[in-house]
């Protein structure tokens, strides 16, 4: 149990895709260090999701934990801590949207990224039992943003267009409506 160090864009972990995570490790004393590793982690970087290769251990295995109220993406629905071990994600249908998306390893930065917004999660769950769920809307761009770490992408390989790309600290200070009036050039340039 120890908050490890999140590593940032540039570490080669990053960019090598995860291995599947053993099943019969599950439920093994390493199995719980790593967990709870991800789990105090996560609450000490104030995040709502991490993966395991950003913690340096290059496995597929992803933790969520989105509180109900505020955040740092505000009001979201909440999602209780839960673990997702050797997930597949399917899209269920053509429906995208974006949203402005950030990054533990790539800290200050803020990026507009669509994606499909219904999507099925497969996964293993810490009995080693099969699981599925349906995720919409922003929930659905979390488990997207965090598998994507598992098979060694980041947020910001999806943007295409940089003006989508931003400083944390001037979304803060300059507020969405600017930030609109750049997205609609950019759909008006794609157009
Ligand atoms: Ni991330």
């Amino acid at each position: 149990m120890a908050v490890k160090e999140i590593i940032r864009m540039g570490h080669p972990t990053l960019r090598l895709p995860a291995e599947p995570y053993p099943i019969e490790k599950i439920g093994s004393d390493e199995c719980h260090e790593l967990i709870e590793d991800l789990r105090d982690t996560l609450a000490a970087a104030g995040g709502i999701g991490l993966a395991a290769p950003q913690i340096d251990v290059p496995v597929q295995v992803a933790v969520l934990d989105i509180p109900a109220g505020p955040t740092r993406y505000g009001d979201l629905s909440a999602v209780p801590f839960s673990v997702y071990i050797n997930p597949k994600l399917t899209v269920l249908d053509e429906s995208r949207a974006g949203y402005w998306e950030g990054c533990l390893s790539v800290p200050g930065l803020r990026g507009y990224v669509v994606r499909p917004q219904r999507v099925k999660v497969e996964f293993i769950d810490l009995d080693a039992n099969e699981q599925s769920l349906i995720a919409e809307g922003f929930t659905a761009t979390v488990f997207q943003h965090e598998f994507d770490h598992l098979a060694s992408k980041l947020y910001i390989d999806h943007i295409s267009d940089t003006r989508l790309l931003v400083f944390e600290d001037q979304f803060v200070e300059h507020g969405i409506d600017s930030l609109t009036s750049h997205l609609q050039t950019a759909s008006q340039s794609a157009s």
